[in-house]
């Protein structure tokens, strides 16, 4: 374990100048134990972090920032799949290049997003017809307070859109320390959403998959080593089928995407785009050129620039619309998480 100066600029994937007052590298579980009991000594607030790809810092974090880089990746074999035990400080693209790099099918549609797996089920990471739901066997979770350690299984897990029991029962007092995956051999190919919709079925490979899905996310998303960012700023929006049925008779062509529940899930970029928000910018923060649903930090942004940007395309759009976008980038105040809806209304 190790103790760093302040700066959280390299912990955080927006790039934003803020600083913690500790931050503390943890390589093992007893580390990430023993740092949450002594902050808890000295009362400070403590906040997990793997690559800090989807907060946003509103200010100075006044606590310990607590970097969990537990690595290690196992790998055994059953009848019918392949089971990986990953530690929670493992980084999730590198990870998905090592499965394919052994020949191990099923996590190509998810390559390219940032952050670490231990990360993964909290938000339940998707992209491109795939989500870590589908290929999570159980998540291992630490009790920062008893040290005790405590298998979920995945659907102990509830993973939703965007969404896990990490969010809510599990949300505080506990750190992911390690993933378990399972890929079946028997691979099918998920080739229904975007670009990938043009390959073949029957011959394609997992790496031409891998290859679309990296080629696609180039195209359209900001490396934040060149424009900050956290990915998509918004999750997007769930209505009626109702709203949405409404929505498409004013606006045809709406992307809609009907859920198996009855409700709709509306597309944000879109949203977002066609009130010509494109490019636009308060302070050093902007919407994206090449994706609206992103917000950039393009030059020098505080945080309070992108909270400023968030505010107005959440009214621009929610006055066009009606609908009222919420963010899925997770909001750190000086003293800890804040309700993001709340700061940006
Ligand atoms: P962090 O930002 O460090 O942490 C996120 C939250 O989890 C924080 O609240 C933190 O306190 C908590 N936390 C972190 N580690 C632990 C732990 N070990 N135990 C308990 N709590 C913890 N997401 C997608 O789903 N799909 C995408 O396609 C996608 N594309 C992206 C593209 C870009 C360019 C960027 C910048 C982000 C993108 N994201 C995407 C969002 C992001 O990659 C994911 O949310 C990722 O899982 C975050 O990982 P992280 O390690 O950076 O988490
Ligand atoms: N669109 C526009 N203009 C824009 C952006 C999008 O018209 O500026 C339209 C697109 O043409 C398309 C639709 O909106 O018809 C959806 O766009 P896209 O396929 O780019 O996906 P998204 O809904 O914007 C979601 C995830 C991404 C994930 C991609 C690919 C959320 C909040 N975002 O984006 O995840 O990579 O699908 O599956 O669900 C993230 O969570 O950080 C993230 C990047």
């Amino acid at each position: 374990m190790s103790t760093q100066l302040h700066s959280l600029k390299p912990f955080n994937t927006f790039n934003l100048d803020a600083t913690a007052a500790n931050i503390v590298i943890a390589e093992t579980a007893e580390d990430l134990a023993a740092a949450w009991q002594k902050s808890q000594r000295d009362r400070q607030p403590v906040l997990l972090l793997g690559e800090g790809s989807n907060v946003l810092f509103l200010e100075d974090y006044q606590g310990t920032a607590l970097i969990n880089r537990i690595m290690g990746i196992g790998i055994c074999e059953s009848e019918d799949s392949w089971h990986l035990h990953v530690g929670a400080g493992e980084n999730w693209h590198k990870l998905v290049q090592y499965t394919l790099e052994k020949g191990l099918a099923g996590l190509e549609n998810l390559a390219m997003i940032p952050g670490c797996v231990g990360s993964s089920p909290i938000q339940n990471i998707g992209a491109y017809g795939v989500e870590l739901k589908h290929v999570c066997e159980y998540v291992d979770i630490l009790d920062l307070t008893s040290g005790k350690t405590q298998r979920l299984t995945a659907q102990d897990c509830q993973f939703g859109y965007r969404d896990s029991v990490f969010k809510h029962d599990y949300r505080t007092g506990y750190a992911i320390i390690a993933v378990g995956l399972v890929l079946r051999k028997a691979w099918v190919p998920v080739i229904t959403y975007g670009d990938l919709v043009r390959l073949d079925a029957e011959t394609v490979t997992p790496q031409q998959i891998f290859d679309a899905v990296c080629h696609m996310r180039s195209s359209k998303l900001p490396d934040p080593k060149i424009a900050g960012n956290a990915g998509s700023f918004f999750k997007n929006p769930l209505v009626s089928a109702q709203q949405a049925t409404l929505l498409k008779t004013d606006f045809p062509d709406a992307p809609l995407y009907p859920q198996q529940d009855g409700n709709v899930k509306l597309a944000a970029g879109w949203l977002i785009d066609r009130c010509d928000l494109k490019g636009f910018t308060i302070g050093g923060a902007a919407v994206h050129r090449q994706q609206a649903l992103v917000l950039i930090n393009q030059q020098d942004a505080t945080g309070g620039d992108i909270v400023a940007l968030a505010h107005e395309v959440r009214q621009r759009v929610g006055a066009k619309f009606n609908v009222w976008l919420e963010p899925e980038v997770r909001f750190i105040g000086a003293l800890g998480e804040k309700d993001a809806v709340g700061v940006i209304a």
